[in-house]
């Protein structure tokens, strides 16, 4: 895989569900201190605006990437919809991230170790380091790799003999605002426990009358990292003062958390 072709299930209707179905959720509180504290802000791995047209409508100064334009296409239609000018949204990989704006404060949540390999990552967070303003402060939350059941059990070998997975009969879902029902499956296809890589594999439909009449078939590439790797890959990157937190609270991460998050400092010279 070459650094342009990360790949993740972001698109078509996976798109159309996160625009329907995600729009709430403890980060938006959580993340929204850290830019009330410091703009302009760019939210790194925007998806579809959960995060960035709430603090938009507070009137914050947030700018918006990601990889899939059919993700931004919908955090831009929410944006105007809700009564904004449409936002400054930029179509890039986090490996790849060259915008024009530096940032007091960049955030990335739910969107770190995907699309690529751990190179991409790497890259990914001196492109964010880069893109912050000296002083500026980076977060970023992280689902550690014990936290999913269903992925956890193939660090085991024997495991993975059942690798890839049948697909469900049947998956989640949920009547859209057109009256259709919107359906998601995923299967893990692949797990390699040395690269803490895996590949998971999604059908996403459309059912109308009880018929599926629209299906299509997405890819999600991803890296597992655990809490003290990510800490020290921030360090190697050159971030400073890194504070670890509890998801979604203030207070430090206990082996019962699923999600940490990492607050650290580009050093001001
Ligand atoms: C779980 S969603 C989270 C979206 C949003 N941050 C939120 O919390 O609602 C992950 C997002 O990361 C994006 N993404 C995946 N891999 C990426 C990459 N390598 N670079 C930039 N964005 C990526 C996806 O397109 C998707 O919008």
């Amino acid at each position: 895989m070459t650094a342009s072709q990360a790949q993740t299930w972001h698109h078509g209707l996976v798109a159309r569900w996160w625009a329907e179905f995600n729009l709430d959720g403890p980060e938006i509180e959580y993340f929204r201190r850290f830019v009330e504290a410091g703009q302009p802000a760019l939210d790194a791995a925007c998806g579809t605006g959960r995060l960035l047209v709430p603090y938009l409508l507070a009137g914050l100064d947030v700018d918006g990437c990601d990889i899939s334009p059919d993700m931004l296409a919908r955090a831009s239609e929410r944006a105007v919809r809700e009564g904004l000018d449409p936002p400054n949204l930029y179509a890039q990989a986090l490996h790849e991230l060259d915008l024009p704006r530096r940032y007091r404060t960049i955030f990335v949540c739910g969107g770190f170790g995907l699309g690529g390999h751990r190179a991409h990552d790497v890259e990914g967070l001196r492109r964010i380091f880069e893109q912050l303003e000296p002083g500026g402060t980076f977060v970023l939350d992280n689902e550690v790799p014990y936290a999913d059941v269903h992925l956890w059990q193939y660090w085991l070998e024997e495991n993975r003999a059942d690798l890839p997975r049948e697909w469900r009969a049947e998956g989640d879902r949920r009547v859209g605002s057109d009256g259709a029902e919107y359906e998601l499956r995923s299967r893990v296809a692949s797990f390699d426990p040395l690269s803490q890589h895996a590949t998971v594999e999604m059908k996403a439909a459309i059912w109308r009358d009880g018929r599926r009449i629209l299906e299509e078939d997405h890819v999600l590439q991803m890296t597992l990292y655990f809490t003290h790797e990510v800490e020290l890959m921030l360090r190697a990157t050159g971030f400073v003062e890194i504070e670890l937190r509890a998801g979604y609270e203030d207070r430090s991460p206990t082996s019962e958390d699923d999600f940490v998050v990492f607050v650290a400092k580009k050093p001001l010279a």
